[in-house]
């Protein structure tokens, strides 16, 4: 896995509870939709985080990542309150499979939900497609809890403006102040019929769904989408909560032989127990983030043995799975012995 350094050039508040910062250098490569896992050091402690990418590359932006404080969050909270210019930090290169690749030629209808927090990879990608598909339509359902926490207010308006007949966006508010004139409520998969209704263009099978916040309001969507009989092929998706995996009961008592950065570890994995939680029991070094199957930080290949990867990954793609690939955070043994290379 990749490290790079990164220096924080500027700290931007946006709301009360919502801070971007601008990183340098300015030359990161990345797609819109992925995301930076940061280690922090946070009174002695070293803690990583991943953070989505809200800026463009496209229009020549600095790779800014936009971070909402988390009741209570160690991370969220030292970034919103505490941090500076000029911190540097290690982060993996960018990763994701939450990504478009935007293309002038082609003509899309796309229909994003998001909420919260959530709107930051949503954000890169309707700067670049708005940017580099000229007939590519958008819209975008926002929901946040009131006037006050909707993250990139401002910018969105000004997007509106600036591409009123391709670039569409309906607030929803959950507590709105008594001025507010716009939708009102929490969204649940009635409220997203209603919602799809709202589009002018005859979205509905034809679109692709992009959804990002928390995973009840991911769920809601989803079922109202299932609802309106979407191809699930054409809705993408990405969680910010980490649901860690249950533990297994099909997997066994294994030898596990880790390969990473050019040493050679043995550790028991028990029944029942991750390869990384077993590894980190062992104080064995390797790499990871979410711990929840989404962000691919803590990948390797099964070179002998098996391993079985549970369903609630997000971060292998069929491909990968074809060709040995796991993630050790979601990962348990089903034989005896199992050996895994980590890059
Ligand atoms: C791929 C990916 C991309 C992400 N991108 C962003 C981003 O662009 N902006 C952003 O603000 N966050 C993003 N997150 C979430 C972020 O990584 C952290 O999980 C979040 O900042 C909370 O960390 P913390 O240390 O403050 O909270 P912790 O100290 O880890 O947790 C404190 C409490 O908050 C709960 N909690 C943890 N995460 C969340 C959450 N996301 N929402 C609600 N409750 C939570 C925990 O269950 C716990 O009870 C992303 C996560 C992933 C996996
Ligand atoms: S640590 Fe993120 S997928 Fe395993």
């Amino acid at each position: 896995m990749n490290q790079i350094k990164v220096k924080i050039k500027e700290v931007i508040r946006e709301t009360a509870d919502a801070v971007s910062i601008v990183l340098d250098p300015a030359d990161l490569n990345y797609k819109p939709g992925q995301f930076l896992t940061l280690t922090f050091n946070i009174a002695g402690e070293q803690v990583q985080r991943s953070y989505s990418l809200s800026s463009a590359q496209a229009l020549n932006e600095p790779p800014t990542i936009t971070v909402k404080k988390v009741a209570g969050g160690k991370v969220s909270t030292y970034i919103n309150d505490t941090i500076t210019a000029g911190t540097e930090l290690e982060s993996f290169a960018p990763l994701g499979n939450f990504t478009i690749e935007p293309k002038s030629s082609q003509t899309r209808q796309i229909v994003m939900f998001g909420a919260g927090s959530g709107i930051t990879p949503l954000m890169s990608m309707i700067k670049t497609l708005l940017a580099l598909e000229p007939n590519t339509k958008i819209a975008l359902l926002y929901a946040n809890s009131n006037e006050d926490s909707i993250i990139f207010y401002n910018q969105l308006e000004q997007l509106q403006k600036l591409h009123a007949n391709r670039f569409q966006v309906i607030h929803i508010l959950s507590k709105p102040s008594s001025n507010w004139v716009g939708l009102t409520g929490r969204i649940n998969k009635d409220m997203v019929l209603q919602l799809i209704e709202q589009i002018p263009v005859v979205y509905a099978n034809k679109a692709a769904y992009y959804i990002c916040g928390p995973d009840g309001f991911m769920n809601e969507v989803k079922s109202g989408l299932s609802l309106l009989k979407i191809d699930s092929t054409n809705i993408h998706f990405e969680s910010f909560n980490l649901t860690k995996g249950s533990d297994d009961n099909t997997s066994i008592d294994s030898e596990v032989t880790i390969k990473y950065r050019k040493s050679t570890h043995v550790i028991h994995v028990p029944a029942g127990k991750t390869i990384l939680e077993s590894a980190q029991a062992a104080k064995v070094n390797i790499p990871y983030s979410c711990q929840g199957g989404v962000c691919s930080a803590c990948m390797g290949r099964c070179t002998s043995g098996k391993v079985k990867v549970s369903d609630e990954q997000s971060a292998l793609s069929s491909g990968e799975i074809d060709n040995g690939y796991i993630l050790t955070c979601l990962g348990y043994a089903l034989t005896p012995k199992v050996e895994i290379a980590i890059e």
